[in-house]
């Protein structure tokens, strides 16, 4: 009886552990969080602005590199200032999952 307690906790352990695995990004979630980069990197992941970088199709770990950099303080120069104050809130999450939602765009923009 008290084996098939453990038993049960046990497989109760591993199902909540699951959802943990899922550390591998999260494009939907970054999908989400995206909302707020449209403003410049535009909605398909095109910027409207000439100057400011296009993200769509990029590398994922490229993404998650260049926004770490600006997250730290490490990216400066150019425009590197705008995108410090955007990663300053991004939480490691956050980065990871922008950087596989941004990835799986279509680099044309999805002409
Ligand atoms: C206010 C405008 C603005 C917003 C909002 C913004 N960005 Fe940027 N982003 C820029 C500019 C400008 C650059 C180019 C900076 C430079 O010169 O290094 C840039 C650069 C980047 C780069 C580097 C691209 C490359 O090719 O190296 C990434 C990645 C990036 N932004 C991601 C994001 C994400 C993710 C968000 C939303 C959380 C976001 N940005 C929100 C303006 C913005």
């Amino acid at each position: 009886m008290e084996l098939k307690h453990y038993a049960v906790a046990g497989i109760f352990a591993l199902s909540a552990a699951i959802p943990g695995i899922a550390t591998a990004a999260d494009a939907a979630a970054g999908k989400a969080r995206a909302a707020v980069c449209a403003a410049c990197h535009g909605q398909n992941g095109i910027a409207q602005i000439p100057t400011y970088p296009n993200l769509a199709g990029q590398n994922e770990q490229y993404l998650v590199s260049a926004i770490k950099a600006y997250k730290n303080k490490q990216r400066t120069g150019g425009q590197a200032a705008i995108m410090q104050g955007q990663a300053a809130a991004l939480s490691d999450t956050d980065i990871a999952n922008l950087a596989a939602y941004f990835a799986s765009l279509p680099a044309d923009g999805g002409k």
